[in-house]
């Protein structure tokens, strides 16, 4: 008798250990939509303003994996990714885009007191390299999407940019994009700031009308 107690015990451990991929039905995400993946992509926003903790590394690994798991062209894979979680990186090239921009429209962004780099404040930077092809700028999209959504879902903020990487292909910005160490034929495509968010936006409006059944 007591064997079998101890059996169904057992049995009944194995059965909700398996069920714990589905959040119980008392979680406010299970009442929304009952599928976190969902919940994660409904609730995600850009971020541009972070707290000035650091992003833990295994934090950053783990979204950087994410990344690369992405479905992209044939497998080809034709992207390369560069984390910076350096402050001083951060401080220097903002200081170095900051002088350049002196006596330009430009110059505007540097005097808000709330500027800590041109990553929108991202204590952590990771830039996707792709190699141009037929498919490859999609890829790296791909790529980035998986990145917010395993950063969101780890408690991160992030927010997907292009802006900050004009800077890269200037005179002044020239050793900053050598300091990324790209491979030959490989070109910048975006960059995702990480970091813990320190403002909660609302949700940009969407345009559900663009979504139409073919009959
Ligand atoms: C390809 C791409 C480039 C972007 N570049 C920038 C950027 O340079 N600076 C910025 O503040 N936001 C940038 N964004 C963020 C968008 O402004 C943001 O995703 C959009 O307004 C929708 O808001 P949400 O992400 O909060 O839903 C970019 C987003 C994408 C997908």
């Amino acid at each position: 008798m007591k064997k079998m107690i101890f059996a169904l015990l057992v049995l009944l451990t194995i059965v909700s250990c398996s069920n714990n991929t589905q959040p119980s039905c008392s979680d406010e995400c299970c009442k929304k939509e009952c599928n976190t993946v969902i919940e994660t992509i409904m609730t995600r926003r850009s971020i541009r303003k972070y707290t000035d903790q650091a992003v833990p590394r295994e934090l950053l690994d783990k979204i950087a994996e994410c990344g690369i798991n992405a479905p992209n062209g044939m497998n080809a894979q034709q992207w390369e990714v560069r984390i910076v979680d350096n402050p001083e990186w951060l401080k220097n090239i903002t200081e170095a885009q900051r002088k350049a921009a002196e006596g330009t429209p430009m110059a505007k962004q540097f005097q808000d007191p709330a500027m800590k780099n041109i990553f929108r404040n991202a204590p952590a930077v990771i830039f996707i390299a792709h190699k141009p092809g037929h498919c490859t700028q999609v890829d790296c999209g791909l790529m980035a999407g998986n990145m917010v959504l395993s950063a969101k879902s780890l408690g991160l903020g992030s927010i997907v940019m292009m802006g900050p990487l004009g800077f890269f292909s200037t005179e002044a910005g020239e050793p900053f994009l050598k300091s990324l160490e790209l491979s030959e034929g490989y070109k910048l495509l975006l960059c995702v700031g990480i970091g813990y968010a320190d403002e909660e936006p609302a949700a940009r409006p969407r345009n559900k009308e663009v979504i139409k059944y073919v009959e």
